[in-house]
This record gives structure tokens, sequence and C-alpha cells, in this order.
């Protein structure tokens, strides 16, 4: 078999009579109407399942990781939801913020941040600051002289776990730039700090270990080393980060959230802990609930090489392919179960050899020149990671659920491009 697996699309997503897709009840070809090419269609049921499945396996402490894709409208999806909201720079806190999701209800993260970033999210009253650096601890120190509230705090541990992902995006082992390094014993020195300080509330300790991370033992090995510190320390709060993988290809199958809460639950049992554990899961949230749709533009035969179908986005709107070498497939949305027996490679518009959304790509023997092409799986980090290489504008997002579709980010326009170019 060769068609499209099915189970790779949005939980709404339905092949129509002539053999089109349509999700959230609505045809592709309708929307592509409406909002043109390249366009992100997310499933918003496929989402808050997800956020349900997250809410009932973590409770209160269900934390949404924005970077993996945020604009205000999936801000306010997921807190009306339940989720808590994991930002990590000034403009994911601004963003939550203007989508009306309360201070309290945001994890302030990031390796770095600045002390502008940490004033903001003071002011904002931020539920929780994880604490990644000895540097950070001395700006906040600063900061809350001048009399503020004590923030909770946890403090990110890196516990030396390797978690079978790409190196680009583990995190867990001990040559991370992130958090404080448990082997050298960094993670007890900051601890020790921090519970004599005077100006922070410290509740837990943190660990995310990577990202796209299938295996469970993985985590279930970290949340035990993250839960062994919280005991030893008294403390009645740790977070085990985000990370938990998602199938994009054909033969991949990944744990659900409910399995790898399990698993996490398990691991801190071990260590004897019985406080709140906190969870951030991004990717798994919303990767699978978007698929992108572009237009096929040209199609180069170079016999006894290979065929280039090149569409009207590229690594502009999905760098992940060109970043970590990920793979995708790719579809034809008026043929969704169509065998797609001719072997392609989808390429971008950039001006670069290196702009290639899926290697081998498998399609139809009849795609042509116009056709609508497709890509599922692209709802984390194709759209939060997008940029305008090459003045390409970015594409629109489209809300669809039962039926009615919501246009929540608009196409960029050549003003946008020039807004903050002074000449
Ligand atoms: N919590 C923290 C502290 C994180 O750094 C991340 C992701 C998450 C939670 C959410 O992880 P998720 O559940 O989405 O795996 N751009 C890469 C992924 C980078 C992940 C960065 N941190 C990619 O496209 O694969």
């Amino acid at each position: 078999m060769t068609a499209l697996p099915l189970h790779l699309l949005p939980d709404t997503a339905e092949v129509t009579a002539t053999g089109g897709l349509s999700v959230g009840g609505l045809a592709v070809d309708d929307l592509v109407s409406e909002y043109g090419t390249p366009l992100f269609v997310y499933d918003t049921a496929h989402i808050r399942e997800r956020c349900r499945q997250a809410v009932e396996a973590f409770g209160d402490t269900a934390v949404y990781a924005a970077k993996a894709f945020l604009c205000r409208a999936i801000a306010a999806l997921v807190y009306e939801e339940g989720m808590r909201i994991d930002v990590s720079t000034l403009g994911e806190l601004a963003t939550a913020l203007a989508a009306g999701v309360p201070g309290d209800r945001l994890v302030m993260h990031g390796n770095n941040k600045s002390e502008a970033e940490l004033r903001a999210a003071l002011d904002a009253e931020v539920g929780l600051i994880v604490v990644d650096s000895f540097d950070e601890i001395d700006r906040l120190e600063r900061l809350l002289e001048a009399d503020r509230a004590r923030p909770k705090v946890m403090l990110r541990i890196t516990p030396g776990v390797e978690a079978h992902t790409h190196e680009f995006i583990r995190t867990g082992h001990d040559d991370s730039k992130f958090g404080f390094t448990v082997s050298t014993g960094a993670a007890d020195r900051a601890l020790d700090r921090v519970i004599e300080s005077p100006f922070l509330d410290l509740v837990g300790v943190h660990a995310h270990i990577g990202s796209q991370v299938f295996r469970e033992e993985s985590f279930a090995e970290a949340a035990a080393i993250v839960a062994r510190y919280a005991v030893d320390r008294g403390l009645t709060e740790m977070s085990i980060g985000g990370g938990l993988g998602v199938p994009y290809v054909e033969g991949e199958t990944a744990p659900t959230i409910t399995d790898w809460s399990k698993s996490i639950h398990d691991g801190v049992r071990t260590a004897g802990f019985e406080g709140r554990i906190w969870a951030e899961p991004g990717r798994s949230i919303v990767a699978a609930a978007a698929v992108t749709i572009y237009r096929v533009g040209t199609i180069k035969e170079i016999p006894g090489v290979r065929t280039y179908v090149a569409v009207d986005g590229g690594m502009s709107d999905n760098p992940r392919p060109v970043l970590y070498g990920s793979g995708y497939e790719a579809f034809l949305p008026r043929a969704v179960t169509a065998e797609r027996t001719r072997r392609v490679r989808v390429v971008g518009k950039h001006c670069e050899s290196g702009d290639v959304l899926v290697p081998d790509a498998l399609v139809p023997e009849d795609i042509a020149v116009g056709d609508l092409l497709a890509t599922p799986v692209t709802g984390a980090y194709g759209h939060s990671m997008g940029s305008n290489y090459n003045k390409v504008l970015r594409p629109p997002v489209v809300f669809v659920e039962d039926g009615r579709a919501r246009l929540v980010v608009r196409r960029e326009t050549i003003e946008d491009l020039l807004a903050t170019d002074l000449g």
C-alpha cells in the first residue's frame, strides 16, 4: 500500500464523496478559494481533545508549550481548555497576555532571560518562573530587592538522560546550554542557594530532556531523578517538561499523552514523590492538528535523476526538514486515498538547493501543475519557526471546527514586510 496513512491527518479529517479532503467539516478546496495558498489549516477539535487528555493526566499543572505554535487564538483556546501556558520570551509572554490569559496561568522559561523579560514576568505576576542559571538567580534577586512579592520558582536541572532524538533538540544530557547540571554538582549548589534566598519561593525542580522523544523509559528515568531531588529537599512540586514525540510518517508510532503520563507517574512513584507533577507538552498537543496546503507551481523531470515538484512555500513555513532532516508525507487533497506510486522531491520556492520539504515523497502518478499538495502533521514548529527568507510572506492560519472557519492569523502583506524597514 502506498496510500497516505490516514491516521496522520487531524481527528476530524474526512474523505469527501469525490475523494477530496475536508477538515472540521470544510472542504480544503473551499478553504483555499477563500484564503489562498500556502495555508495552515488547524483542526481545533483535535487540539481540544489533546488538551483534555493532558488535563486529565496532569490536572491543573498541565502546561501548553507555546513555542510549538503561538498566536492569540491558540493561547485563548488552550487556556479555555484548562491548560496553563509555558512562555519563554518577552514576545511569547506578551502574546499570551494579549490573548487574555491571566499571568498566574503562565510559566516563564528561557535559558537567558533578560532583565526586561524577568521584569515583565514579575509585573505580570506569572504563576511560575523556571530558573535556568546562576546568572539568572543574580538578576532576579537584584530585581526583587525592590520590594516585590516572592515569585514561585522551580530550578531547571539537567539530569544526564540521553533522550534518543536529534542532537539539536536533545536537552537532558550533560553537554547542554540548559539548566543546572546534576553530575557536576551545580544542581545541588543552585538548590542550596535558592532555598536560602529571601527573595525566591522555591517550590520544585524541573527537567526537560528533549523533544520528539518516543521512549517512555527516558521520561520515567528523568522523572525519577527529578522526583528524588524534590523529595530530598522537601519540595512538593516537580516538572517533567515536554518532549513527547508524534508520528510524522508511515510506520512511526508514539505513546499517547495518557501513556506518557503513566510512565512519568511510575518513575516518580519509585522515588517516593507524592506532590504535584507539572508537564509541558507542545508538539503532542498541536502537531497532528494541522495540515499545510500548498499549490504546485512547477514539475521538473530530470530523466535518470529525479523529479522535482516545487510548491509555493518551503523552508520559510517549515524549516524542520532542513534543520533536523525531519520526514513528512505529501498527498494531494483532491485524492486523499489515491495510491502514491510516483517518487518525487517536494521543494519550495527559495533560492537555494537545500530548500527541500520532502526529499523522497510518494505522490499519485497524475500529479500536475496547479494541483494542491498537502503535508500533514505541520501544526508544531512550522508556523512558529517560520521566517521571511527571500522576503516570502508568512502564510495565514485558519482554525476550522463544526463547519466553520476562522482566520486567526492573516497572510502577511508587502506592507508588513516593509513596516520595520526605515529605508
Ligand atoms: N518545555 C520546555 C522547557 C521546552 O524547551 C520545550 C521545547 C517544551 C516544553 C515542549 O516540548 P515538546 O512537547 O513540544 O516536544 N524546534 C524543534 C523542537 C524544539 C523544542 C524546544 N523546546 C522541532 O521542530 O522539532
